[in-house]
């Protein structure tokens, strides 16, 4: 197997947060042991509910925050904040379209900033560039002395995209990026990032709320639960025989799930637990319908065979749900 491109080992991000005035600070886990490896031309799907880690995540790995705790490796280089040769590798594209780019540049300025500042490209050679990434995302020739508000969602996130790109980065973080977008249009979207990723060789950390979105895109998995991994691997492994819980559920309430699956949905009970205070042992024992003693009080460990990684003590069975 060739190096990975971007790797992740045991990361780890806190906050200390305040509760008030005369309250001691306390500690927000956002992130939590968080290992995965990352190969050029696969993408790595990181699913999970809201709060869960995701944006800490992407603020690690593309360098704008460094972890707690744990090592960050790009292209085989331990990567920190400030470090601009690595930094340039990994570009994100953010979820929403409307606030991610600045109203009062065209797109012509707009793909041609990052060149300006990381290269000595003239402004001719820098427009030719843009306007090359412009057809490559499909976008056109007269776009390029528009301003973001003449476009709709789904062309704003082709420019945000084309962005994204200006500097040939070896893997894109993309932050829920299509959630914001028409059903129709997330197709167009997901597709054209499929496409450039084949061109490319680009790797992709793709974040999502649920696994439905990442069903085409995916090669592998990673479910994440208040911070912490709860099943990693291959999109085969987790679609076909998810062994936590939470995954199942997560699947359950995936459209794409075959249809034999509506009569045992999987309906959560209760809300996802506040980060600042996790239940003991398993974090997710309070919402889970095999929770026995032992998962209050002995958070499991990442065990499995091979790629197929999950942290329960009381795994699935085959045809269990
Ligand atoms: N700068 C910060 N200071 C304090 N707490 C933070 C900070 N950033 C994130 N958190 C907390 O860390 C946890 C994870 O947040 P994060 O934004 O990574 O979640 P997420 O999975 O991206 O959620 P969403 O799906 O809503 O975007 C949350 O509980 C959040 O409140
Ligand atoms: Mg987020």
């Amino acid at each position: 197997m060739t190096a990975a491109v971007l790797e992740g080992r045991d990361l780890a991000r806190f906050y200390e947060v305040k509760r008030g005035v005369f309250k001691p600070h306390a500690t927000v886990r956002a992130l939590n042991g968080v290992s995965f490896s990352l190969q050029s031309g696969r993408t790595l799907a990181v699913v999970g509910e809201s709060g869960c880690g995701k944006s800490t995540l992407a603020r690690l790995v593309t360098m704008i925050e460094d972890p707690s705790a744990g090592e960050l490796l790009i292209d085989g280089k331990p990567a920190r904040r400030g470090d601009r040769s690595l930094r340039s590798q990994v570009q994100i594209v953010f979820q929403n379209p409307y606030g991610s780019l600045n109203p009062r540049q065209k797109v012509g300025s707009i793909l041609e900033e990052p060149l300006k500042i990381n290269t000595d490209l003239d402004s001719a050679a820098r427009r030719k560039q843009a306007e090359e990434m412009m057809a490559r995302v499909g976008l056109r020739p007269e776009h390029y002395d528009r301003y973001p508000h003449m476009f709709s969602g789904g062309q704003r996130q082709r420019i945000a995209i084309a962005r994204a790109l200006m500097l040939r980065p070896k893997v894109l973080v993309l932050d829920e990026p299509v959630s914001a977008l028409d059903l129709s249009i997330q197709a167009q979207v997901l597709n054209l990032l499929m496409d450039l990723q084949k061109e490319m060789n680009l790797a992709y950390m793709f974040i999502s709320h649920g696994l439905s979105v990442v069903h085409h895109i995916a090669d592998e998995i990673m479910v994440m639960y208040l911070g912490r991994p709860v099943e990693t691997g291959t999109a085969a492994e987790v679609f076909g025989n998810p062994k936590h819980p939470y995954t199942a559920a997560l699947l359950s309430a995936t459209p794409i799930a075959d249809p034999d699956r509506e009569k045992n949905r999987i309906r959560l009970q209760g809300e996802l637990p506040s980060p600042l205070k996790p239940p003991s042992g398993c974090h997710f024992n309070p919402r889970c319908w095999k929770a026995q003693d032992h998962c209050r009080k002995v958070s499991p460990e990442l065990s499995g065979e091979g790629t197929h990684q999950y942290a329960c003590h009381f795994p699935l069975e085959g045809n269990e749900v």
